[in-house]
């Protein structure tokens, strides 16, 4: 069953009941200020940190689940009916409905008692504001009286102090109000040098600032009684809960259309500029003022508007695909896309399923983000890597998370996942073969943030591979630390403590139990850093990196190799994990995908054998679960993974990050036909008809998906913030379709379906466009190119001469 559908041509897609499964949301903003909002207009908004500088107020995990919003209400002002155009929070029997969820901006449209509403939601590019524009039908054949009310509940800036700290915050909520323009500027006494508003285009009636004052006692907000009654109070906050209200009235003639604009924004002013007049308490509002009337202005918010358009067309053009399959088409091109943005700016920090206080951005998160990102912009791309170089720890070991808005390593998390240091070196190889930009490199980068330890990036990719080197165990494979990227094999931890983290909690000393999916990684990481140490002119090191790049390979030939599939890793007492041998967690997707796409066992059989068992214990219709058989119960020696109910996250679930691992490593063994066929299985677009189970939104990756094991087989849940959006672009684009940024040029490699007859892709690479037509002649996957027309033996088209801008590769499969 479906609750909408897919707008192509606009790159949108449309729900059309309100009640969806789920919350399905959408992403406001795409570089400094940012809003979360559901296809209800609920979810909130902040400025750079979801955590440290919160706008808008949420409560998470709320009944109904999305409660609280940029919710405005219209009452009818002859009747005194009210009701929200976003159905929620009144949920009035609307008479029409649709949200249309497009790349950067939502609007919400519908129709209750004759009156059309129009909400559009967008931020412009630019700026730290967000727009709500609302457009207003009268369908009656009468004149309509309307009020308008807006809302947003201010958050008092540190979003956990917010939820946590209370008793203070109702004693230090303040507010200004100014020629209907309603400022929030808690703490801003102190020491904050920025402020909130909330602004109108009309003439207001009235407003309200005090939460209280607006919803009334012991009512909530989908019975506002202000709203009710029809009258704002003009209630000024001094502590407590400050939101921010206005009321506009309006006339509406048969079919007249009317518009107002709020504008919610977000404002900093120079440390010596902070009050005016200079010796008083009140804000400096000369700098906000100019922005205020700028986009109170109609064709200044339809150009803001265009402009965000435009700037998709440019993002999206990178990479515009015509596959047979219309799932493909439509990820590639515009979703997959989109939601790489997403994960790009948010790591793993906010979402609806992500409270945005909890995690800040992630070092192996982002860096793998990477990967579905850095050909969009790669100027941010290279910006964050030297962030997350930065927080790496002089032992070559990373803090796993940092905060954005202080880039700060998080010590409450701290660091010991072993596998963290690596995901720099991909992270970067990423950056280098995309664009070429060898300078990066050179940059000179700290270590822990630490002014005076600075050393160039290359460097610090240098400890990140030592530091495995330094940290090997009882089989010469890596030590596993907290955990490797399954954060919930937490084999040193042995907790029998309610409450305790899993994944910070260390009663081993961490010197036995080891990963054979780090000694993949390292395989990985470590032929990239030779290629790169080559290309630097360092051959001695890219030597000794291959050296022990061979001798890990062989480590995992001799020690993680299980009879039909790689080992998953040893525990603390030496016993393997992922084997035969073992009860339950016999074999584990990990390690299949992961070793082979690293080239593991490519050349002995080992690969085939991998993919044959993935095949045959791991995959079902809702894709590849992460192991067999699901654990039954707790394993004090395993930790976390082994806490889920069989079937959810670690514990067999099908944690979507790591099937695109396999499609890529199907593509090694040259079978395109499972490759495409596991892709199919999660894509989100191909599963829209299976709403009701999956749902999830149907245009966004979940990071699960309930395996066999689980009651709700097929159930997606975490949707939006997954490693699965980065890794799913990259095994489609580059893999799958095969075209893929090389250091030496575009090379064209597609490894697709036996039945696609071909298809075609424009990819813009290094500033030049490649049309690429591919056309099956015979069933594999042999590949012979032309170039402009003339053959090309190689598979790696190399940069055009200069001033050319466009090439024509035709491929021949056969
Ligand atoms: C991951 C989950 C895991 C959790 C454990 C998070 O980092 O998202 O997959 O279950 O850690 O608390
Ligand atoms: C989600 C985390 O963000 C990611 O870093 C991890 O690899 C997966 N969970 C698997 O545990």
């Amino acid at each position: 069953m479906k609750f909408g559908y897919f707008d192509d041509a606009n790159r949108e897609y449309v729900i059309t009941q309100p009640d969806t499964p789920l919350p399905w949301i959408n992403y406001l903003g795409c570089q400094a200020y940012f809003g979360i909002i559901s296809n209800t207009a609920g979810g909130y908004s902040f400025y750079r940190d979801a955590r440290l500088r919160r706008v808008s107020r949420y409560r998470y995990n709320n009944v109904p689940y999305d409660l609280g919003g940029r919710y405005i209400y219209l009452r009818d002002d002859d009747s005194g009916e009210f009701w929200s155009p976003s159905w929620q929070p009144t949920r009035n029997d609307l008479e029409d409905y649709t949200c249309r969820h497009g790349l950067g901006y939502t609007i919400i449209g519908s129709r209750y008692s004759g009156i059309e509403a129009h909400s559009t939601y967008f931020v412009p590019l630019g700026e730290d504001l967000e727009i709500w524009r609302l457009t207003l039908t009268n369908r009656r054949s009468k004149p309509a009286s309307l009020s308008v009310y807006s809302s947003i509940e201010f958050c008092l800036w540190d979003a956990n102090d917010d939820a946590t700290n209370f008793q203070r915050n109702f004693s230090i909520g303040e507010v200004e109000i100014e020629d209907g323009v309603i400022y929030h500027k808690t703490e801003y006494r102190e020491r904050r040098n920025h402020f909130a508003y909330f602004a109108c285009s009309r003439k207001t009636e009235g407003f309200d600032t005090q939460r209280e004052a607006f919803v009334g006692p012991y009512r909530g907000w989908e019975k506002p009684l202000a709203v009710e009654r029809g009258k704002l109070s003009n209630s000024v906050a001094h502590g407590w809960a400050p939101i921010g209200a206005h009321h506009v009235e309006l006339q509406l003639g048969p079919d007249e259309t009317q518009e107002v604009i709020f504008l919610l924004g977000y404002h900093e002013n120079p440390q010596e500029q902070k009050f005016d007049p200079p010796a008083s308490q009140t804000v400096n509002k000369k700098t906000v003022k100019p922005v205020i009337a700028k986009y109170l202005n109609f064709a200044d918010v339809d150009a803001a508007f265009e402009k965000l358009r435009q700037y998709w067309d440019g993002l999206l053009a990178v990479c515009q695909v015509e596959t047979p399959d219309v799932h493909t088409n439509r990820m590639v091109n515009i979703w997959n896309a989109y939601q790489c943005m997403a994960t790009f700016n948010m790591s793993r920090s906010a979402s609806f399923y992500e409270s945005g206080i909890g995690r800040g951005l992630g070092f192996r998160d982002s860096n793998q983000d990477l990967l579905g990102f850095v050909q969009m912009v790669p100027a941010r791309a290279r910006e964050r890597i030297l962030d997350l170089a930065a927080t790496q720890l002089p032992s070559g070991g990373a803090y796993h998370q940092y905060q954005p808005l202080t880039k700060r390593g998080n010590n409450d998390v701290g660091s010991n996942f072993n596998d963290d240091p690596h995901w720099l070196i991909v992270g970067v190889a990423a950056y280098l073969k995309e664009t070429g930009d060898w300078s990066i490199l050179d940059e000179p980068v700290p270590y822990d943030n630490a002014p005076g330890s600075e050393q160039p990036l290359y460097e610090h990719l240098q400890r990140s591979f030592q530091y495995t080197l330094d940290r090997l165990g009882p089989h010469g494979l890596p030590l596993i630390g907290r955990a490797d990227w399954n954060d919930c094999l937490n084999l040193n931890c042995f907790s029998d403590t309610p409450g305790q983290s899993f994944q910070t909690t260390t009663n081993k000393d961490g010197k036995v139990a080891e990963s054979v999916f780090i000694a993949a990684l390292f395989v990985l990481a470590g032929r990239e850093l030779a290629e790169i140490a080559l290309r630097r002119g360092r051959t001695d090191e890219a030597q000794r990196d291959l050296a022990e790049v061979a001798r890990m390979e062989d480590t995992v030939r001799e020690q993680g190799w299980d009879g039909e599939w790689f080992l998953r890793a040893y525990d603390d007492f030496g016993r393997k994990v992922g084997s035969k041998e073992c009860a339950e967690g016999k074999i584990f997707i990990e390690t299949q995908g992961f070793c082979v796409l690293a080239g593991i066992g490519l050349d002995d059989g080992r690969a085939h054998a991998a993919m044959e068992s993935v095949a045959k214990h791991l995959a079902t219709e809702h894709g590849i679960i992460l192991q067999q058989p699901a654990y039954s119960r707790y394993y004090l020696e395993l930790g976390e993974i082994s806490s889920y109910p069989p079937g959810y996250k670690e514990n067999a679930g099908i944690f979507c990050h790591n099937n695109p691992w396999v499609m890529i490593a199907e593509t090694q063994v040259g079978n395109g036909d499972r490759a495409y066929d596991y892709y199919a299985r999660i894509n989100p677009s191909a599963r829209e008809p299976i709403s009701e189970l999956h749902r999830c939104e149907p245009y966004v990756y979940a990071q699960m998906i309930a395996g066999r094991d689980a009651p709700t087989h097929g159930e997606a849940k975490n949707s939006w913030l997954t490693g699965t959006a980065a890794w799913n672009y990259y095994a489609v684009t580059q893999w799958i379709l095969g075209i893929r940024p090389t250091f030496e040029g575009l090379e064209i490699r597609p490894v697709v379906p036996k039945g696609w007859r071909g298809f075609k892709a424009t990819r813009l690479f290094r500033g030049v466009t490649y049309n690429i037509a591919v056309t099956r002649e015979g069933e594999g996957n042999q590949v012979a190119l032309k170039v402009d027309g003339e053959p090309w033996e190689s598979t790696v088209v190399p940069a055009p001469v200069e001033g050319q801008r466009e090439v024509a590769v035709e491929v021949t499969l056969k």
